[in-house]
């Protein structure tokens, strides 16, 4: 997967893109990279890609002309490395469609993906004409579109083949059906009088594997029923959320607030 990011602060993705699973990824090639320095397309001594807005008010805003001459730089290059795929432009803006796990799965399947990073109070009008798709990571407003970009950038990274290790695998994460994911533990077994479930420790696999999907529908009724309500359930799902209603009833609960915290999560 090649993916190139238009930004006036290449810096800004050396760390992200120097560590870790992204890092490794990279240095394997199994994901290609490239920061494109939108400065790098003006045509002034002072090298300006913005301007003020026309109309007045407050704030500068992006010019069009260098955003979409490093589109053309970036195609071209496509173009030239004989890649049969054209190139699918996202743009990063607070007013796009809400970044999610779906999308994530969708986009780690282009194989050109050009992300497009917007600064100061906005862009050109115009700017958006060259996008395909325009993507928000949340109901809140950053000072760009560079960390917005980083985290796209990894959460697609995540669903691109052999970027994670093959004991790694995002099918059972939080999301990818769904679901938040349940507890999770590793050693010591007992950690200041806090106990790993029992069960986790029997070697009984079906049961492990059923303790965890309940655990998963629990979490998941608790914290985020929206999803419950949207998710593919199976009958042995609506078997456990059925176990898990009587044992509420039944006062199991009590000592837990309503996100579940309180008392030693995970160990019913
Ligand atoms: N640029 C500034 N804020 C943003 C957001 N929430 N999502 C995407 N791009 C942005």
């Amino acid at each position: 997967m090649n993916v190139y990011i238009l930004t006036l602060f290449p810096q800004m993705f050396s760390g992200v893109l120097g560590a870790s699973i992204l890092g490794r990824a990279i240095e394997r090639g199994v994901i290609r990279v490239k920061l494109v320095d939108i400065r790098d397309f003006t045509h002034d001594a002072h090298k300006t890609a913005d301007d003020y807005p026309y109309g007045g008010g407050p704030g500068m805003v992006m010019k069009p002309e260098p955003i979409y001459e490093a589109v053309d730089a970036v195609k071209e290059e496509i173009a030239s490395s004989g890649s049969p795929d054209a190139p699918y432009i996202c743009l990063l803006t607070p007013q796009g469609e809400t970044f999610c796990d779906r999308m994530a799965r969708e986009l780690a399947g282009i194989s050109n993906l050009v992300l497009i990073c917007g600064h100061y109070e906005g862009f050109d009008e115009r700017v958006r004409y060259l996008a395909d798709r325009e993507i928000s990571i949340g109901d809140y407003v950053l000072t760009g579109g560079e960390i917005p970009a980083m985290v796209v950038l990894d959460a697609v990274a995540r669903y691109v083949p052999g970027v994670l290790g093959s004991d790694q695998s995002p099918r059972s994460e939080s999301f990818a059906d769904g679901l938040l994911e349940g507890p999770q533990y590793t050693r010591p077994a007992e950690y200041r009088g806090m106990k790993v479930p029992e069960i986790l420790l029997s070697g009984d696999h079906e049961k492990i594997r059923r303790w965890r999907r309940k655990q998963s529908l629990k979490r998941t009724l608790e914290r985020r029923p929206d999803l419950l309500e949207k998710a593919v359930l199976t009958p042995e799902d609506r078997e456990l959320l059925l176990e898990i209603a009587w044992e509420a009833d039944a006062g199991d609960d009590l000592g837990t607030n309503a996100s579940g915290r309180g008392a030693q999560p995970g160990v019913k």
